[in-house]
């Protein structure tokens, strides 16, 4: 049997419908300059990033997640009845409980669907499509919508030049079913491993340091990392996760029409393009605009390039990500 038959045969879920939703607030590296000790050249040349998005005082996840959900829905041709599910991965929820999918539930006046989160830090989007695959095609859900939502600069410590430069807020959705035709999901491959947790973290919070004054004055509630240490395996493990994701799907490198690799760093990014020697072209990038958005990077990225016509019926496309946990995935994808 030839390769088309055999994928017109495989059963496979689909993006019926994407959307996105950023704050208004840009905040520049010239602003960043009067914050911290830090410049425009160093920022652009190690990270790529030019400026990123902020959300406001009154702003939470949910409120950036129901911007991307109504967009994803209306581009889907639905309306939230015909959802049966809401599927959140974010690693900074509106409150530790209930899950933002449940406020997000609330905002869109869906009915009484089961809703949760997934914490999948920059891999949550790519751990949800794979998570709803599973979902749909047993048959315990008909239509998935899927967000990612970040709002990282929340906890975000401003003082700490080598983490505040690097992170900003943002939104991507999906709306998923399960596949009639050629397009949809070829092939995933998912990994975690738990023993590099501190390199990459926010101490705070939860049951094992609490929110008490003495840990706020450590600012333990803030993100911590390693950045240069996570750098190495950012590489070394987003590119293995594109080059398994190909191969499971039985497809080559000249088949891939678009990568989209998490943006964390633009370093990172072309890294993981040459690992799947693709000219920089098919390498897709938004770093420079939004900076780290970790689990919605990638579907902001899926949605913007279909968005401007550039992703076409057919296109092979490769997701890959990386983070903390550490967790990493890839997925190839027929558009
Ligand atoms: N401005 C100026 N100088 C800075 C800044 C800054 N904003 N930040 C750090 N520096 C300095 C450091 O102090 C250091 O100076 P020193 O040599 O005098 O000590 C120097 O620059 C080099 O620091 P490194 O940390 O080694 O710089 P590196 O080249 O590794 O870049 C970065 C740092 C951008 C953080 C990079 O390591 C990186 O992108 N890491 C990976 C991030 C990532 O992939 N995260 C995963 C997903 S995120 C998520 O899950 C939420």
């Amino acid at each position: 049997m030839d390769k088309k038959k055999m994928d017109m045969k495989k059963r496979k879920i689909k993006i019926i419908g994407t959307g996105m939703c950023v704050p208004d607030k840009v905040l520049t590296n010239a602003d960043l300059e009067k914050i911290v000790d830090t410049s425009d050249e160093w920022i652009t040349t190690r990270t790529g990033i030019k400026e990123r998005r902020i959300a406001s005082e009154n702003q939470a996840s949910s409120n950036l997640a129901i911007g991307a959900a109504k967009m994803a829905i209306k581009n889907a041709g639905i309306t939230i009845d015909d959802i049966d599910l809401i599927m959140v991965a974010s690693v900074t929820p509106d409150t530790p409980f209930p899950s933002t999918a449940c406020w997000v539930q609330k905002g869109l006046r869906a009915g009484p669907i089961p809703s949760f989160d997934i914490a999948g830090a920059c891999s949550g989007f790519l751990y949800g499509m794979i998570l709803s695959e599973s979902l749909i095609l047993s048959g315990t859900s008909k239509r998935i919508l899927l967000i990612a939502v970040e709002s990282l600069t929340k906890i975000t410590n401003w003082k700490d030049r080598n983490t505040c430069v690097l992170f900003g807020d943002g939104s991507g959705a999906a709306v998923l079913e399960e596949s009639r035709d050629e397009s949809g999901m070829l092939s995933y491959y998912w990994k975690a491993d738990g023993n590099l947790g501190d390199l990459l973290f926010m101490p705070g919070g939860g049951s094992r340091v609490p929110i008490r004054k003495e840990n706020v004055d450590e600012d333990l509630q803030y993100l911590h990392m390693k950045g240069n240490e996570v750098f190495k395996y950012a590489v070394k493990k987003m590119g293995l996760s594109a080059v398994e994701a190909v191969k499971r799907a039985g497809l080559e490198t000249k088949d891939i029409d678009y990568l989209f690799p998490h943006q964390a760093n633009i370093r990172i990014v072309k890294a993981t393009g040459k690992r799947l020697n693709l000219p920089e072209e098919k390498v897709f990038s938004n770093i420079h605009k939004y900076g780290n958005m970790s689990a919605a990077t990638i579907p902001i990225g899926v949605h913007e390039m279909f968005a401007e016509g550039k992703l076409k019926k057919g296109d092979n496309i490769v997701m890959v990500a990386f983070g903390s946990g550490f967790t990493w995935a890839g997925i190839t994808y027929r558009w």
